[in-house]
């Protein structure tokens, strides 16, 4: 099978991770990459990466510490998987392009609206592909839910809560996620659940909210964070971190369908910690159970039905898997899974490998393009914008820069705007 040579762009937790995933890839039936380069600021971390993937993949890639330097030395080289932190997203995903590479770049797509349309410009200008890992919706659960209410299994769509509490003043994984200039916890968890809403119930229209800074202390528990990738450098963190970027953030949102969304995603909850997902609609509502747990769903019905078993996949017709989800999750109409996390991490990240190998191979377009991603950006942000200009604010708000108080500063600091222009 033909295979898209690549490089891994950013060698830290979420690198590890994403490499975990190729591998998981290159045991299937339909590997379509092929790893020949790691690049990363820090030397350290790339060679780190770099040995990892001769152990796991078979052999060591080159090593870089320089994008322009990798893609002039490796003029095979066709595409980049960036896993940058968030706030170097739009800059790294940009020079990616910018030297002729096809780009799968984590989420958020940026730190910002004006980041996310930088990169979007680029791929254009470039002609080159850039897709999003959005990883929660192609949690084959997620596929199922979206399937139910395509097939009318709670009749029209009304309502969507989405709840996330719990986090207290502890540290999210790494320090940079609690700065407002390198993508704050509400964003950079926080857009996992605006994918989310977006894919289950569409665009949305406008957008009322508001956001907090709680717990302006991070204290460093040493936690080796999700699936234990980051211990080797939690340790190295300080004790305690003093914050500059949101942690909770409240919205109540309008969809085009005339649907209401209310969300919260609150990182400095205490007490009773809560994950919660349901969709109500004019005939039954979902209980679904989160994302890369493959615990059912359940259905229930105004006549008491109550369902959370196999019998689900009635209400579903049009559910199916891609092939490589269903050799992974053994099966083309899964409704249930039981995989400890990293298993499940890496299936899901090597579905999102091939369908960047297959884009690049076959020249079609990703499920979660540029324009899709920043839509997410945009409905992560409107709370933050909203609640500073007291009103409303719409998807064209947020894309044309005209509800942009909160990322201005973040846009200054970062070049994307001259404080002129403000
Ligand atoms: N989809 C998911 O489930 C999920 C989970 C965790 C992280 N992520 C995303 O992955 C990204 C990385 O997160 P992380 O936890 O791995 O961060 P991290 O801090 O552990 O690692 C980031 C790495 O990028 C490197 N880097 C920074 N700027 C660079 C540049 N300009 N060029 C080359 N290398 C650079 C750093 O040196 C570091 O090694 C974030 O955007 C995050 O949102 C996604």
């Amino acid at each position: 099978m033909a295979t898209v040579k690549y490089a891994a762009v950013g060698c830290g937790g979420m690198g590890r991770r994403h490499l975990r995933g190729m591998a998981r890839l290159y045991q299937s039936s339909r590997r379509n990459m092929e790893l020949v380069a790691v690049c990363d600021l820090n030397q350290e971390n790339a060679n780190f990466l770099a040995d990892e993937a001769r152990d796991l993949l078979g052999a060591r890639p080159r090593v870089f510490v320089d994008i322009a330097q990798m893609a002039r030395e490796m003029p095979d080289l066709q595409a980049a998987d960036v896993t940058t932190d968030t706030g170097s997203h739009h800059a790294v995903a940009t020079a990616c392009l910018n030297a002729g590479l096809h780009v799968q770049c984590e989420k958020p797509l940026a730190v910002t609206m004006r980041g996310c349309n930088l990169a979007i410009e680029a791929a254009r200008r470039n002609r080159r592909i850039l897709s999003v890992a959005e990883n929660f919706r192609r949690d084959p659960i997620n596929r199922l839910v979206k399937a139910l209410i395509a097939d009318g299994a709670i009749g029209t769509p009304r309502l969507m809560i989405e709840t996330t509490i719990g986090g207290r003043d502890t540290l999210f994984i790494t320090p940079w996620r609690h700065m407002k200039k390198t993508g704050t916890i509400t964003l950079d968890e926080g857009v996992h659940h605006a994918d989310i809403l977006r894919y289950y119930l569409g665009e949305f229209r406008y957008v009322w909210g508001e956001t907090r800074l709680h717990e302006k202390t991070r204290q460093n528990t040493k936690s080796a964070g999700p699936g234990g990738f980051y211990a080797r450098w939690s340790g190295g963190f300080p004790d305690t971190v003093e914050a500059t970027g949101e942690d909770a953030l409240y919205a109540h949102i309008t969809f085009e369908s005339g649907a209401i969304g209310h969300w919260i995603n609150d990182h400095a909850g205490h007490g009773l910690r809560q994950s919660a997902r349901h969709v109500y609609g004019s005939k039954g509502s979902l209980e679904c159970p989160g994302d890369r747990n493959g615990r059912p769903i359940t259905l229930h019905l105004d006549d008491g039905t109550v369902i959370d078993d196999g019998r689900i996949l009635d209400y579903a017709p049009s559910y199916k898997l891609s092939p490589l989800a269903a050799e992974l999750f053994g099966g083309e109409r899964v409704w249930t899974y039981s995989f400890e996390f990293n298993d499940t991490d890496s299936r899901i990240l090597a579905l999102e490998y091939h369908e960047l190998g297959d884009c690049i191979l076959n020249n079609h377009a990703p499920e979660v393009t540029g324009e899709e991603a920043r839509a997410d950006v945009a409905l992560n942000y409107a709370p933050f914008e909203s609640g500073r200009l007291g009103r409303p604010v719409t998807l064209a708000d947020m894309i044309h820069g005209r509800a942009d108080a909160y990322q201005r500063e973040i846009d200054i600091a970062l070049g994307l705007l001259t404080p002129a222009a403000v």
